[in-house]
């Protein structure tokens, strides 16, 4: 049985490609006009009395233990610090991260497209749309090695199947590959694909004619009569070393591509804004065609499945981020981040640029945290082992044959020592 608000969402998306991709809780979910609804009500109406809200209020303000409010200075108001966030997140923050996304993409200038909603984390963010989009008969397409928590939540949390196609064929992004799944897939009738760059755990992002590449597949699809999603995970947007990598996010190409593409963004603070335990992230919408009316329905369907599992964010952080924002220099000082990431990824560049091994190959990479070897005939897992035991030294085996290294984590004079031993013991064990 629908709910009728559930039905009154599916009715305002009814004929969108977002209506037909929704999954069975997709098209279950509606936002209750509950109390949270009431309450943004009396916010607004209640002159002389708010007694909606479940929190402790003194002369309008809620109250903060002074054990807590002790360790965080007096410009944060009580509200701003321990009060609820809307469910979709701080209006302030959701403006500004759109105004960022703008500059950050000028492609995305004078298009069409949601206002973000905050969610927490964009691990959160991923399995909010796998709740609203993915089921037991609407696979996930993903790149093979990709992180592992995707397959997690396509297959363990909602049962869909999840399907991968080679990231690397020959030494390259795997075009090929991917346009031979998705095609495969749109025989189903549509697709659900997930696009991460920079990637992990490779480290690489398309070049400008590979992202031209991947956008015309997408049309291709679109042309033929296929609904595709594509799920841009941008958790590393902006960590480009290399001149030819596209700078701009796949979104800002594809949420005005044809009526038959959804575009969602996953992005966030978490490791663009260096905040990683902040735990908020944001999910924007994008559709050639979609009104404003429309938005609204998806974005409601979106904020039912916050408000049915955490509810909302966590409030001070995102009053740190929009405060953040607000104090003007946070670019600079990004910058200043980005480029000690850009010097470490110097160091590992010039170092397997320099040597050479018949038993690890470097996957390729030019961009975000991580780089990671293909261990070709040796174990992924025993060097991992061997490079903890004998030299101290944390690595991640991905699957049997990739060991994925995050480089953002190490110090740069470290650099040498920990890939010194990778081919040491890599070298050891192939000769074995
Ligand atoms: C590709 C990718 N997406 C999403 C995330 C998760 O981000 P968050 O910590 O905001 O949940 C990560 C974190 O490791 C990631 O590597």
């Amino acid at each position: 049985m629908i709910n009728p608000l559930a039905q009154e969402l599916n009715d305002a998306l009814k004929g969108t490609t977002a209506g037909e991709l929704l999954s069975d809780v997709g098209v279950r979910l509606y936002f209750p006009k509950g109390i949270i609804a009431q309450s943004g009500e009396a916010k607004k109406l209640g002159h002389t009395a708010n007694g909606t809200i479940g929190t402790t209020v003194v002369d309008g303000k809620p109250l903060v233990l002074p054990s807590i409010r002790k360790y965080i200075s007096g410009e944060l108001t009580s509200g701003e610090l321990v009060g609820y966030a809307p469910t979709a997140g701080n209006p302030d923050l959701r403006a500004v991260w759109k105004e960022e996304l703008i500059r950050k993409n000028p492609s995305l200038k004078d298009k069409s497209f949601s206002l973000p909603v905050v969610v927490p984390g964009l691990t959160a963010g991923i399995s909010y749309l796998a709740d609203l989009f993915l089921d037991e008969e609407h696979a996930l397409v993903a790149a093979d090695p990709s992180w592992d928590n995707y397959v997690l939540i396509a297959n363990a949390r909602r049962n869909a199947d999840f399907v991968q196609f080679k990231v690397f064929k020959d030494g390259k992004f795997n075009i090929e590959g991917l346009k031979e799944t998705l095609n495969e897939q749109a025989k189903t009738g549509s697709v659900r694909v997930i696009l991460n760059f920079p990637q992990n755990p490779s480290g690489y992002s398309p070049t400008k004619d590979e992202a031209k590449q991947l956008v015309a597949m997408c049309k291709e699809l679109a042309e033929k009569g296929t609904k595709v999603m594509v799920w841009c995970d941008d958790a590393y947007f902006g960590l480009n070393y290399e001149d030819d990598i596209e700078p701009q996010s796949l979104f800002a190409h594809l949420c005005d591509l044809h009526e038959n593409v959804l575009a969602a963004k996953i992005d966030g603070p978490t490791k663009e804004d260096f905040a990683w335990g902040f735990r908020t992230g944001f999910i924007t919408f994008g559709c050639k065609g979609m009104t404003e009316a429309q938005y609204d329905a998806l974005v409601k369907k979106l904020m039912a499945a916050i408000r049915s599992s955490v509810s909302c964010a966590s409030t001070p952080s995102q009053s740190f981020i929009l405060k953040g924002y607000k104090a003007g220099n946070i670019e600079a000082e990004k910058k200043e981040f980005r480029k000690i990431l850009e010097r470490r990824y110097a160091i590992v560049r010039k170092f397997v640029n320099e040597h050479k091994s018949d038993y690890i190959e470097p996957l390729p990479f030019n961009s975000g945290y991580f780089m990671s070897f293909d261990t070709k005939n040796i174990n992924a897992e025993e060097l991992r082992v061997k490079l903890l035991h004998e030299h101290g030294i944390g690595t991640i085996q991905i699957d049997p044959q990739t060991l994925r290294v995050a480089f953002s984590s190490l110090d740069e004079e470290n650099i040498e020592v920990v890939y010194n031993a990778i081919y040491k013991v890599a070298e050891e064990m192939g000769k074995n």
